[in-house]
């Protein structure tokens, strides 16, 4: 009679640690999803001014724009990116505009700093490259969307 009692009683306890162990499990995945979501929602468009903004004239090259850019390019860029396919300081950014979001690329130009403390992509970049930051260098949204003009000529292979 007592084991049949004992039995009854353990096996009552069991399931209901497995209940909960089960509801335990499922919150976890939903929560890692949940941020696995948000994760894609940042690294899609990164941080900065240009969440949410529609660029216009991504149909054709802007020539002017992206002689504009080229030249804030020598002055800003060039120290530490070459535009030879190969990485130097930083990373090559030979084709980045195929890679990245056009909203993307110019918070990474407007706000490097935040980006690579914040953003998934941008974090791991600044891992691979050994903690050397991209310095922010003080441009406009004008002057961002210029070098963006240039790079996107570029990769157009033109
Ligand atoms: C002091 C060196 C330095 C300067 C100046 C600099 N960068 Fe960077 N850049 C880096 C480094 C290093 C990274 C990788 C992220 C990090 O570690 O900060 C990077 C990352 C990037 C990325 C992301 C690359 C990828 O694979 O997604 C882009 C785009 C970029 N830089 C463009 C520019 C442009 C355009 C300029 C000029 C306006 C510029 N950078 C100025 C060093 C620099």
């Amino acid at each position: 009679m007592n084991i049949i009692k004992f039995t009854i009683i353990t096996s009552i306890i069991l399931s209901l640690f497995s209940c909960s162990n089960s509801e335990n499990n499922s919150a976890d995945k939903d929560t890692k999803e949940n941020e696995t979501i948000k994760q894609e929602k940042i690294s899609e468009e990164g941080i900065g001014p240009y969440v949410g903004v529609k660029i216009e004239g991504l149909d054709k090259i802007d020539e002017e724009m992206a002689s504009k850019g080229l030249e804030i390019f020598k002055l800003k860029c060039s120290a530490c990116h070459k535009m030879s396919g190969k990485r130097y300081v930083g990373p090559s950014i030979t084709n980045i505009t195929k890679a990245r979001n056009p909203n993307w690329i110019m918070n990474m130009l407007m706000n490097p700093i935040e980006m690579t403390k914040k953003d998934p992509i941008a974090k791991s970049l600044f891992r691979a490259y050994n903690g050397t930051q991209m310095t922010s260098v003080n441009m406009t949204n004008d002057d961002a969307r210029a070098v963006f003009e240039f790079l996107r000529k570029n990769d157009a292979g033109k």
